[in-house]
């Protein structure tokens, strides 16, 4: 049954999606988003997002995606019609029942892609009659072969109120029908529908599948706006459509090259002069959904910018956008143009071959956000190299995959060192400059070097723990590494006190998390240490070498490695506590006082695994 749109918006509108959702999921609140472990597939650290404003929810980790009802299909196993039913009776909404008449008209009904087909005829038709010839002199004007004004199916929009109503509505494709294909406009304070789109050239935006959902369309002169594009409609939702992606889609997958530029005529001129993997967002910058669908026709898409103030700005959001969503194996690339081309005047004015240079100096996102993070900031103290530091921390703890985000903090980690390495300290042979991503220098880099010209003696290590902290270190980081084997330390750890104190709150704010730690991988178990607050004492750890030596894999090794410190710890440790106790036996020769000592000398030479015998 097919249920009236407005039945549907209004269900959509009451439901709560993270209440439905938190049936299933245990959801934590992220700012305006909600998060936990996705239900569609196996997880350890939550990659699935509920935005409640938007009443939609997406896994970053399997790609599941949709609203409430789908939700309820996806989770419950329900078809479309038994999820809304299910919903619409949780909230006491009247399911509304179509009349056999209502139901017959509904199926002879022309569909909102028929409407939207039918009104991309009558433009291209236009373009070609006498109405259009403005419109087509412009296209021909800015180099449109007839071929690419047929392929794109550009056309003409007549300068009249009624043309396209007159033309296209008809019985089965009536007003109400153009009005939600956004195609006519009914005035707000009431009157006679009109056109939507007047005196201008039109684009029409395809789906996937090339079916025609929307339209963009230019003014020929200088008005405003430039360009008019369909209000979003149930076919057309802006950001998660691509211009040209119909086109774009075989030659991108063949070649495994995707692009994305601005603008409607860049994408048009790109396809003209060969570049046939060329798609456009639509006037905003790209959303995580449009980045999705350019990892489904190649693993390393390339955005492309412009040269000026504000095109560095679109690059740093999309960077921004993109780090939290990389995959293995799927990352972005930026290319800038010369100031001031877009690609569409550059291969006029430069040929095809200067488009083919800009996308072959094509930057890899890691190289971008290393770049954005440090230029034009002096890192000249301490400090200000630890505020950049924290900073490229932040980013990779926001990658929502754990291999990536692993790879990120260890490449970040390098290129510090590489990049503020004391002046004495010698290059060891065969180790990467440090200098780019790859090693190889590109045209229009700007230069990194000057950096290195003021660095006064920064990174003169820390003065060397003592090697009881030292143990302290190896005992907390590899259990934060394998947060599995917090629950056999348990017990150990917490009769312990650290010497050094930060490392001491650590030790208990490790133990704050014994009940889940099983169930934990280390950057969630970092995660929530770090939101306890011992962010800094974390980075120091994680930074020394002690990261090294518990290697992610290597469970075994990380727990008999951590018995043999735990062993060499307690017996200094032991040590100390004697001469404690003699000392306040000394000043307090008390009954108590007594059996303490007794107690701890007695537990002295017992393998540590066993119970040490301390309680007094
Ligand atoms: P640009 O202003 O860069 O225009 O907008 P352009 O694509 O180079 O167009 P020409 O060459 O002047 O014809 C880039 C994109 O931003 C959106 C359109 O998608 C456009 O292609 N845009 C721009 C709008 O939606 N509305 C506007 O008024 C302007
Ligand atoms: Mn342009």
């Amino acid at each position: 049954m097919a249920f009236p749109p407005e039945f549907l918006d209004e269900l959509r509108t009451r439901v709560s999606l993270p209440g439905i959702v938190s049936r299933r999921v245990k959801l934590t609140k992220k700012g305006r988003e909600y998060s936990g472990l996705c239900p569609f597939h196996n997880e350890k650290s939550p990659s699935f997002t509920v935005n409640e404003d938007k009443g939609f929810f997406h896994c970053f980790g399997c790609g599941a995606h949709g609203d409430a009802i789908s939700f309820e299909m996806r989770a419950n196993h329900l078809a479309f019609t038994e999820a809304v039913e299910k919903l619409a009776q949780e909230l006491g909404l009247e399911v509304p029942k179509a009349t056999p008449e209502e139901r017959k008209r509904e199926a002879q009904r022309a569909s909102l892609h028929d409407a939207m087909e039918a009104a991309c005829r009558f433009y291209e038709a236009q373009l070609r009659a006498a109405a259009g010839r403005e419109g087509l002199a412009y296209l021909r004007d800015r180099g449109l072969s007839e071929d690419t004004i047929a392929r794109f199916r550009l056309g003409w929009a007549p300068d009249n109120r009624e043309a396209l109503k007159k033309a296209v509505m008809s019985e089965a494709c009536p007003e109400s029908l153009l009005i939600e294909a956004g195609l006519l406009k009914k005035p707000e304070g009431g009157g006679a529908s009109f056109d939507f789109f007047r005196g201008r050239v039109t684009f029409p935006v395809t789906d996937r599948r090339g079916r025609v959902v929307a339209f963009g369309a230019r003014t020929l002169g200088d008005g405003q706006p430039k360009y008019l594009n369909s209000p979003d409609t149930p076919l057309f939702h802006k950001g998660s459509m691509l211009y040209g992606l119909a086109h774009a889609r075989e030659t991108a997958r063949d070649k495994g090259v995707a692009l994305a530029v601005e603008g409607y005529m860049d994408v048009i001129a790109l396809h003209q002069a060969g570049f046939t993997y060329a798609v456009a967002p639509l006037g905003t910058a790209l959303t995580e959904s449009q980045i999705e669908e350019m990892w489904r026709l190649a693993d390393e898409p390339i955005l492309c910018f412009d040269g000026d103030a504000a095109g560095q700005r679109a690059m740093a959001r999309a960077a921004e956008r993109g780090l939290p969503i990389l995959k293995p194996g799927k990352s972005l690339r930026f290319a800038v143009l010369p100031h001031p081309e877009d690609p569409d005047s550059l291969i006029k004015a430069k040929g095809p071959a200067a488009m083919q240079t800009v996308l072959d100096d094509a930057q890899p996102l890691f190289e971008v956000a290393w770049r954005l993070a440090t230029e034009g900031r002096p890192l000249d103290t301490p400090e200000r190299r630890a505020a950049l530091e924290q900073e490229l921390k932040d980013k990779a703890f926001g990658i929502a995959d754990e291999t990536v985000r692993w790879q990120y903090l260890a490449a970040f980690r390098d290129r510090m060192k590489s990049e503020f390495r004391p002046k004495w300290e010698p290059r060891k042979p065969g180790q990467p400059s440090g200098k780019r991503f790859d090693g190889k220098r590109r045209p229009g880099d700007p230069p990194l070097r000057a950096l290195d010209g003021r660095l006064p003696g920064a990174g003169r290590p820390p003065p060397p723990a003592s090697p009881q902290t030292r143990q302290e270190q190896l005992l907390l980081t590899i259990l934060i590494v394998h947060p599995p084997l917090v629950e056999a330390a348990a017990e150990r750890l917490g009769e312990m006190t650290f010497t050094d104190s930060e490392l001491d709150k650590l030790r208990r704010g490790i133990l704050k998390h014994l009940d889940i730690a099983r169930d934990l991988d280390s950057p969630s178990l970092q995660g929530h240490l770090r939101s306890d607050g011992h962010s800094r004492v974390l980075d120091s750890l994680l930074d020394a070498n002690a990261y090294k030596i518990a290697r992610p894999d290597a469970v075994h090794e990380a727990r008999s490695l951590w018995e043999h410190i735990f062993t060499l710890y307690t017996r200094k440790e032991l040590q100390a506590d004697v001469g404690h106790a003699v000392e306040i036996f000394a000043r307090e020769p008390s009954e108590a006082n007594f059996n303490y000592l007794a107690a701890l000398l007695n537990s002295r030479g017992k393998g540590v695994n066993e119970d040490d015998g301390r309680d007094p």
